[in-house]
Parts: structure tokens; C-alpha cells; sequence
């Protein structure tokens, strides 16, 4: 079982993994997470070059293409490896991420079908996607804005509505969306109800 979070910056991914994780775990199965960019030294590296701001300027293609790289070193050393072990693995955003933000950012439409292939074909069996407005999740972020959350809340709107496309085609079983601007509480029992549902 594959999982995946998805949702605009400061959406509340992070914030309810453990209760995810934890989840699964009480259902008995072992549990991998991680977090696309990062997990793995050379994605962490990537991760850096893609999110300090005024680091060095990076094209809308380049963008994209390092994402791919960052996900595909992450699969090979992480998700593949706990897939094979029978493991329920958790990844904090995957490629839907780059398909909604590099997609608003002109680093799509000819991409597309790389981003999704240059994951070697591997498909969320369940993603979960967190839905709040931008302006709303503006004032959740704390500490300076990274790279991408500098383009402001026009272009972290664009992306949600990307985002509702994207997931809101998958097939019901492959999606959960979420009102992520209730309280912690509600969208923590949300999920779970949700989850449980489906298992
Ligand atoms: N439902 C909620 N209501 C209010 N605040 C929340 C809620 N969920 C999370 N937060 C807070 O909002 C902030 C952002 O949450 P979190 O880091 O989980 O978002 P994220 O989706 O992982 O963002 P990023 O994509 O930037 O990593 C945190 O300070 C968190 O405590
Ligand atoms: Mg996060």
C-alpha cells in the first residue's frame, strides 16, 4: 500500500503523518514513511537547491526535472526497497506535487508524462489531499517563506485549483480530500473515519 499526502503549503500534511502512520501501525502492518523532496542524502541535497530562496536562479524546466531526480533517487533508496518488504509506506507529497506547482509555474504540460514516468511507472494506491484556501494557509506558515511559498497567494491558489483537478479525476477509492481549513481535530477525525472506512 502506497500513500500519499498532497496539499498546498501549510495544509497540515506533516502535522497529522504520525496520526496516519500510527494508524496503520495499529492494524498491525509496518509502516515506512517519507517526505518527496528529501529522505535519502542525494533528495535532501536537491531539496535544498529547490527551496533556499535567491540560491541560484533555477529555470521552470530545470525545476521540474530536479524534483523528478530528487523522487527517483527517493524510490529507489526508500519506497521501492519498503514496498518489496510488504511495508504500507507514507510519503509526504509525491508527484502530484510537481504536476500542480511546476504545472502552474510553466514547467508542465510537455512534462507531464516525464514527472509520472520518471517514477518508474509506480502509482499512489491512496492519496490524500488537504484543501484550504491559500489564504488561509498563508497564515499557518511560520519562520522566512522557502523558495516556492515566495511566489505568494495568487500562485498558492492556482495550485489548489490544480490540485482539485488533478485529484478530484482520480477513482474514488484513490482519494481522500479533506477540508483542511477546519481545526486539527476535526480533520484528524476526518481522516481516520475516512481510513477506516476504507480498510
Ligand atoms: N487544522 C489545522 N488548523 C490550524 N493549524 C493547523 C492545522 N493543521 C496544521 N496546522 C498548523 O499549520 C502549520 C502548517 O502545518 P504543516 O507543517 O503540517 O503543513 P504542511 O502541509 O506539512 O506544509 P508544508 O507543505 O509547508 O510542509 C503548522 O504550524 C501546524 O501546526
Ligand atoms: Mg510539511
Amino acid at each position: 500500500m502506497f500513500i500519499v499526502l498532497e496539499g498546498i503549503d501549510g495544509s497540515g500534511k506533516s502535522s497529522i503523518l504520525p496520526a496516519a502512520r500510527e494508524f496503520y501501525e495499529r492494524r498491525g502492518r509496518a509502516v515506512t514513511v517519507a517526505r518527496d523532496p528529501g529522505s535519502t542524502a542525494l533528495s535532501g541535497r536537491i531539496r535544498e537547491l529547490l527551496l533556499t530562496p535567491a540560491d541560484t536562479p533555477i529555470a521552470p524546466t530545470a525545476e521540474t526535472l530536479l524534483y523528478c531526480a530528487a523522487r527517483a533517487q527517493m524510490l529507489a533508496e526508500i519506497i521501492l526497497p519498503a514496498l518489496a518488504r510488504n511495508e504500507t509506506v507514507i510519503c509526504d507529497r509525491f508527484y502530484w506535487s510537481t504536476l500542480a506547482y511546476q504545472g502552474e509555474a510553466g514547467g508542465g504540460a510537455a512534462l507531464d508524462a516525464l514527472v509520472v514516468a520518471a517514477a518508474g511507472g509506480l502509482r499512489p494506491d491512496l492519496t490524500i489531499l488537504f484543501d484550504l484556501p491559500a489564504s488561509v494557509a498563508m497564515t499557518r506558515l511560520s519562520g522566512a517563506l522557502d523558495r516556492i511559498e515566495r511566489r505568494g497567494v495568487d500562485y498558492l491558489e492556482r495550485v489548489r485549483r490544480r490540485y482539485l483537478q488533478i485529484i478530484g479525476e482520480l477513482p474514488a477509492p484513490q482519494k481522500i480530500i479533506l477540508n483542511a481549513a477546519a481545526p486539527r481535530e476535526i480533520v484528524h477525525a476526518e481522516l481516520l473515519a475516512r481510513l477506516g472506512s476504507e480498510s
